[in-house]
C-alpha cells in the first residue's frame, strides 16, 4: 500500500511528497514537532501534544497553521489514509519558505505543515519490553532550551548512533555536572532502594515529554511515591530499576547502563508495572 503523507493542505504518495529548498526547516532547523502513539486507530493523549505543540510555536514565533481542531482531522485523516491501527503519527511545523536569511522573513511567510503516519510492530516492541533496552550515555552538547520540541536533533542523532554502535537502544545525556537530563528522544527515569521514583524536574534542560506527564499522573492515582530531581550516572547504575518513556515505547525498561547490570538484569518489577497501567491513565481519542 502506498503510504500518504499531508503536505501543506495535499494528501500525496510518499515518494512524490516534498517541501521547497529555501524551507526554514530545511536550512536552519526552524520547526517543531510532534509524535504521538497511535493505538487501536486512536490517538493517545491527543490534548497535551497539541498544548505542546502550541507552545513550541509560540516560543518560537512561529504562526499557528490552522486551528487545533483542523490540525486533529489531519492527523486522523493521515492515521486512516495509511491504515495504521498501532503505530506512530509525526506532525511538523516550519515557519516556511523563503529566500535564506537568518532573521524570521519579512511580512506573511505561511508555515508548513507535513504529516505522517507509520506503523509499528505491536509484537516486536512488546518483546523489546520484555527483554529490557541497554543504554549508554552521551556529553548532553544541546542548546540552551531543551524544552521547545524543535527538529533540531544532530546531537541526538550522533548520540544514538553512538549508542547503536555499542549495540544499545538509547543515549543518556549527561550535564556539565554529571546529571542526566534526559534521552536522546526519551525521558529517563530510576527507582531507587526505597522504591521512589526518580526523574529530573522540568526547565529548560529537558524536554516535557507528554508519557512523562502521564505517568505522573498514574503515579499519584496509584499513591507511588516520586522524587522530581537530577540523579547521576552512578547513581543509575546503582537503582533498583530504571526505565525511559516517549510517545514511541510509552514505559521502556532499562536493564543496561553503559554495560552496567541494572538490579538483577531483568525489566524491574514496578516498571513492568507502570507500563501495564499506562494506557488505563492516558487520554485516547477517536
Ligand atoms: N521523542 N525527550 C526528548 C529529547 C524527546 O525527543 C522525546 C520524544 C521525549 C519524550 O517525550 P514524549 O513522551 O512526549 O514522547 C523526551 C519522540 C518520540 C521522537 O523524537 O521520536
Amino acid at each position: 500500500m502506498t503510504r500518504v503523507v499531508y503536505v501543506n493542505g495535499r494528501y500525496l504518495p510518499y515518494a512524490r511528497a516534498g517541501v521547497h529548498v529555501e524551507d526554514r526547516g530545511f536550512q536552519f532547523a526552524d520547526a517543531i514537532y510532534e509524535v504521538c502513539e497511535v493505538l487501536g486507530g486512536q490517538l493517545v493523549d491527543e490534548t497535551r501534544h497539541m498544548e505542546r505543540l502550541e507552545r513550541s510555536l509560540g516560543e518560537l514565533r512561529i504562526a499557528r497553521p490552522m486551528s487545533r481542531r483542523a490540525l486533529g482531522f489531519v492527523l486522523r485523516e493521515v492515521i486512516r489514509r495509511n491504515r495504521v491501527q498501532t503505530g506512530l503519527v509525526y506532525l511538523q511545523v516550519t515557519r516556511g519558505a523563503a529566500p535564506r536569511d537568518f532573521p524570521f522573513p519579512k511580512g506573511e511567510t505561511q508555515p508548513t505543515v507535513v504529516c505522517l503516519a507509520r506503523r509499528v510492530d505491536a509484537a516486536k516492541r512488546e518483546a523489546r519490553a520484555a527483554a529490557g533496552i541497554a543504554v549508554t550515555t552521551a556529553p548532553d552538547i544541546r542548546w540552551g532550551r531543551c524544552d521547545i520540541k524543535t527538529v533540531m536533533l544532530l546531537p541526538a542523532v550522533l548520540a544514538k548512533e553512538a549508542a547503536a554502535g555499542e549495540g544499545a537502544q538509547e543515549a543518556w545525556l549527561v550535564d556539565s555536572q554529571g546529571f542526566v537530563t534526559e534521552g536522546a528522544s526519551s525521558n529517563a527515569w530510576i527507582i531507587d532502594a526505597s522504591g521512589t521514583i526518580v526523574t529530573r524536574p522540568t526547565g529548560n534542560a529537558i524536554l516535557p515529554g507528554v508519557t512523562r506527564r502521564t505517568l505522573l499522573d498514574a503515579l499519584s492515582r496509584e499513591n507511588i511515591p516520586l522524587t522530581e530531581r537530577p540523579f547521576t550516572v552512578d547513581e543509575a547504575t546503582r537503582a533498583r530499576e530504571a526505565f525511559i518513556t516517549s510517545a514511541s515505547g510509552t514505559v521502556m525498561p532499562v536493564v543496561r547502563i553503559n554495560g552496567v547490570v541494572i538490579g538483577d538484569g531483568y525489566p524491574g518489577r514496578l516498571t513492568l508495572r507502570l507500563r501495564s497501567i499506562f494506557h488505563q491513565v492516558a487520554e485516547l481519542c477517536r
